[in-house]
């Protein structure tokens, strides 16, 4: 029996498939794990099974031991963990692809239609109890049909957001580091081009690339200038792709027409700034926030740490 330590509250379906076989160790709360606790609880673990808000680095991987085995993270994304430290150290580590695709474009396609349908602020004025009536030009949002929705990373997440696009009507362009499937590339009607040009041809730019330092503030300043004025940006990736100042200040002086974001710089921080604009929806961190998909998230990585511990090849490794 190898020990488990489970970094946070996951579904119990996957408490349960790890417990079968080892000794679980879970972090039941209330809230998340401190860093000394996290620290102290990991020693002489076999497995680690992660949640995004925990650092996996150096010294926590020589405060667990050599005998650790496996990192698996309950997330697609994986800038919480330093691959190279567990590659030296011998440790696989893992992550959660595919089972939360379609939830988190849902939620990109939830930002969009809420941001250019202004659904945010007519929530808010409802909610204020301020008069209100229907007008001819009270609330006016802008259409997607014919409109065109710039992805920037088209793994899994960027197709399955592109797909919902495409049956509103919209053209796609798209930034990635590879091309398309032609087969998929035909399906959506979509075109390759670099980053300069999606910007200045997009109605909607949708991001959906890893975080990692190729792409920290990969939306500054600079780019947020070079989108059209009546554009919007969304972001269900992770928080720093964008320099959120810097969007906080476009926003405010109309350089682009709004934001819906999922993910923030300084998460669980806002920008103050984007606090009091109206042009922006500010969701916390639900992309992949459905009970089928968590359940499938935590199930996947109880997968890879049970597949390790038995000597065999994870599921899903990050490589
Ligand atoms: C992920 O899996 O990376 C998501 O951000 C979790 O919602």
């Amino acid at each position: 029996m190898s020990r488990v330590v489970v970094t946070g509250r996951v579904p119990e379906a996957a408490l349960e498939k790890l417990r079968a076989e080892h000794d679980v160790d879970a972090w039941t709360g209330p809230g998340s794990i401190g860093r000394d606790e996290l620290l102290r609880r990991v020693a002489g673990a076999d497995a680690i099974v992660s949640l995004l808000t925990e650092r996996i680095d150096g010294e926590l991987l020589d405060a667990a031991g050599p005998q650790l085995r496996v990192v698996a993270n309950v997330a697609v994304g994986y800038d919480n963990i330093d691959v190279p430290a567990c590659t030296e150290r011998g440790v696989i580590a893992t992550n959660t692809p595919g089972v939360l695709t379609e939830a988190t474009a849902d939620i990109a396609f939830g930002l969009i239609l809420s941001a250019t349908r202004r659904l945010g602020e007519g929530e808010r004025l409802i909610r204020s109890g301020q008069e209100w009536k229907w007008g001819m030009f009270f609330l006016l949002g802008s259409s997607l049909q014919g409109k065109t929705l710039g992805v920037v990373g088209m793994g899994g997440i960027g197709q399955a957001t592109a797909r919902r696009a495409k049956a509103f009507g919209m053209e796609i362009v798209y930034q990635s580091r590879s091309e398309l499937d032609p087969g998929v590339a035909a399906e959506l009607g979509a075109r390759r081009v670099d980053l300069d040009e999606l910007l200045a041809v997009s109605d909607v730019v949708s991001l959906h690339c890893p975080y990692g330092p190729a792409t920290h503030h990969l939306i500054g300043a600079g780019e947020l200038v070079a989108m059209k004025e009546s554009a919007y940006l969304i972001n269900t990736a992770r928080g720093p792709i964008i320099d959120e100042a810097a969007l906080a200040a476009a926003l405010g002086e109309g350089q682009i027409a709004g934001a819906g974001l999922d993910v923030f710089e300084k998460e669980p921080a806002v920008h103050p700034g984007l606090l009091e604009l109206d042009n922006v929806v500010l969701v916390p961190h639900l992309g992949s926030a459905t009970v089928e998909t968590r359940t499938a998230m935590a199930m996947l990585a109880a997968d890879n740490a049970l597949a390790v511990l038995s000597g065999g090849p994870p599921p899903t490794p990050i490589s």
